[in-house]
């Protein structure tokens, strides 16, 4: 198993960039335009960005005002392809009209009723989303990361009540080259140094063992401590794909799959596999399972102000149903054998940073994942169509 200090991946300086572009202050000209009642251009937006938000982002320098399918707009009107779809957040593309009117018509009549109350499209959502990936039960959250935070403690609780770990000694294991997002509990597991370096101390309970190690993994779960085994089907981020067979290798309880970005309707489809609990990540964001570790869960243990909304229920529903009248998931499979992730051999001229400048140039946005990796450059959405 890894320490968490150890100094396991590089990563690129990146050399240009709207932030470190522009001066902290919007300058003279820009102002006078904006006074003027000219619509804001890119620089000013630039500039507004890089004054009152925190600099936690390094995007590209294009700032964008409208969507259509797989194309977007910047504010001076240039139109690109999207080829990276939000991380897979819009594989329908943009403003997808049955979605944007699924939104439109819950807006006007609900949308938000906290959970301290039933609504009359929480439990249409349920029935639709578990019958759709066979599980029993979903439990709805906001982000990805908040899925990965309910399985982790899910299985602990699992652990303590089912397994009988002694109490407060759960660990759950890793695949290195993980990717689920930058809370403690994220950067605790994560192998990429720019997450987690200078965030510790860490928290404990979750080891890091090699991806596509199944020697590894059955050696790790000799420990009667350990509750769970969280991977990636694929890690988009680390851009792996692991190796055929290494899904299916794994047999241990709990098997926690972080399906996010997929090339079937989820990503150990290809191999055939039902993980335990499966997360779902994006736009539908919640945690699949069965009753038997579900139910161990009990009332006040887990929560979200905004989990199970009704207007993202019922855009769920919109956005699944599109997915499946339009062939979505069949066609990105069709298509799936395409390059689905650039390495870029870096140079000192050279890196995944200029490369997506020079794609801007031609009317193309794509995005570096870890430095040298330009992930999702033949992207879902823009197979699918
Ligand atoms: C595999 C995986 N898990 C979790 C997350 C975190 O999702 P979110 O940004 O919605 O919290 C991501 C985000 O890209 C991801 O790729």
């Amino acid at each position: 198993m890894f320490s968490k200090l150890a100094p396991l991946q590089r990563f690129a300086v990146l050399s240009r960039g709207a932030h470190s572009s522009v001066a902290s202050a919007t300058s003279v000209a820009t102002k006078k335009k904006i006074q003027t009642g000219c619509p804001p251009t890119s620089d000013y937006i630039f500039e507004r960005e890089s004054k009152c938000g925190a600099h936690n982002y390094h995007p590209l320098p294009v700032a964008l005002e409208r969507g259509k399918c797989i194309f977007l707009w910047d504010v001076e009107g240039r139109k690109y392809f999207d080829f990276l779809s939000s991380y897979s957040a819009v594989n329908q593309g943009h403003c997808h009209p049955k979605i944007v009117n699924a939104l439109k018509s819950q807006g006007k009549k609900l949308t938000l009723t906290s959970r301290a109350f039933y609504n009359n499209v929480l439990g249409e959502y349920e029935e639709y989303i578990t019958k759709l990936f066979n599980y029993h039960k979903v439990l709805p959250m906001n982000t990805g990361m908040e899925a990965g935070e309910t399985a982790c403690k899910l299985a602990h609780k699992w652990g303590y009540t089912v397994k009988g770990i002694q109490k407060y000694k759960a660990k759950v294991i890793f695949a290195a080259g993980n990717f689920w997002g930058r809370t403690f509990s994220a950067i605790s597991s994560s192998t990429d140094l720019t997450s987690y370096d200078g965030f510790g101390p860490f928290m404990p309970g979750f080891d890091v063992i090699p991806c596509n190690d199944l020697p590894a993994l059955e050696s790790a779960f000799q420990n009667p401590n350990v509750a769970a085994f969280m991977v990636e089907p694929i890690q988009g981020e680390a851009g792996v794909v692991p190796d055929p067979g290494y899904l299916m290798g794994v047999h241990q309880d709990l098997y926690i799959a972080d399906e996010i970005q997929t090339g079937r309707w989820l990503a150990v489809d290809h191999e055939n596999v039902r993980p335990d609990i499966v997360l779902l990540g994006k736009a539908l964001s919640g945690v699949l399972w069965d009753d038997d570790i579900m139910l161990t869960i009990k009332p006040g243990e887990r929560g979200s102000t905004y989990g199970g909304n009704p207007l993202g229920c019922q855009v769920t529903i919109a956005a699944l149903e599109v997915l499946e009248e339009e062939n979505l998931a069949e066609n990105t499979e069709k298509k799936w054998e395409l390059l689905n992730a650039i390495v870029i051999k870096e140079t000192k001229d050279c890196d995944a940073w200029n490369v997506c400048l020079r794609l801007q140039d031609y009317g193309l946005l794509a995005k570096p994942t870890c430095g040298d990796i330009i992930s999702e450059l033949i992207n879902k959405a823009i197979l699918a169509f």
